[in-house]
């Protein structure tokens, strides 16, 4: 197994092959593999000759620093997880003076507005830190194509746009969400729940799959209505919002317009845990 602790390292080892010409596929991760990240890895792997995945809990993304620092680094037991895809996938888990040179600050971007939606509404300038490091990222192994799940729609679309903006030729490859059989989806927070939690956490994707139902008949209002009432009725929940957005702006709605696409998301806390889900509507 290949593991890269800094970027010159890194760069060496990928600068015959860019030379070759291989198609190179980048995973961005903040380590504490699941098998969300590994399915990530799995579709990069069958569509690149050269597979990288950055393990990096990026310092400019968090807002605050008790949950930088409450972040799990786990990199062992990432690395033994990543072999279980394959054994010739390239790991690059750099240290934050290696990316950042002494001046751990965001660069700040434009996104058209994206940012200042849902999940950048109450984390202000997260998704400068996103965009800082998945950019330096970009310019450090100069992928062919990247790899973003659907489980952060707004940053999948924000790095889009960002790719768009900027010219930079890197194709961005949107992966569904890997949920687990209960249908939570998969993220590091479900670590944090007991078992009896875990388990009612299911209720999320049955109301988002119920909810995608009555989208289907009736309007945004009813369908918000829908989701915010099972909620209410739920003890073990408290639904910070559930809101409906056109998937390309991500501005919210208040009724549907043919020949648009939409998505709802949520955010439900569950034991102090912040759980983050979404479906496409239609
Ligand atoms: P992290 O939370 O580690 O997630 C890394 C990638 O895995 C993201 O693209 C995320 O959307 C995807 N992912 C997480 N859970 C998933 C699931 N259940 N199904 C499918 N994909 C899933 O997102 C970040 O890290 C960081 O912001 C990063 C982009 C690495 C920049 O620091």
């Amino acid at each position: 197994m290949n593991v890269f602790h800094s970027q010159s390292q890194l760069k060496s080892y990928l600068e015959p092959l860019k030379q070759a010409d291989k198609t190179i596929g980048l995973v961005p991760t903040m380590g504490a593999i699941h098998e969300g990240h590994l399915s990530l890895l799995q579709r990069a792997l069958d569509e690149n000759e050269v597979t990288v995945v950055s393990i990096f809990v990026n310092p400019t993304q968090f807002n605050n620093a008790e949950d930088l620092e409450k972040y799990p680094r786990t990199l062992e037991r990432d690395v033994e997880l990543i072999k279980t895809v394959s054994d010739n996938i390239l790991i690059f888990s750099p240290s934050v003076a290696d990316i950042y040179e002494g001046n751990t600050i965001a660069q700040k971007f434009d996104y058209d507005g994206l940012e200042d939606e849902m999940e950048g509404a109450n984390r202000p300038g997260h998704f400068d830190g996103v965009g800082t490091i998945v950019k330096k990222l970009f310019e450090i192994i100069e992928p062919t194509k990247a790899y973003f799940g659907e489980k952060d729609f707004q940053q999948l679309q924000i790095i889009r746009k960002m790719v768009a903006k900027n010219n930079m030729g890197i194709e961005i490859v949107g992966c569904p969400i890997f949920r687990a059989e209960s249908g939570l989806a998969m993220s590091s927070r479900n670590e944090r729940l007991s078992a009896d939690a875990r388990q009612k956490a299911a209720f999320i994707y049955q109301t988002l799959l119920k909810a995608r139902e009555i989208f289907q008949t009736f309007d945004v209002i009813q369908t918000e209505e829908f989701v915010n009432e099972s909620f209410k009725n739920s003890a073990a929940f408290t639904l910070e919002y559930f809101v409906i957005a056109n998937e390309e702006t991500l501005k919210t709605v208040t009724s549907k317009e043919s020949g648009k696409k939409y998505r709802g998301f949520i955010v439900v806390h569950i034991e102090e845990v912040r759980l983050i889900d979404n479906i496409a509507l239609n």
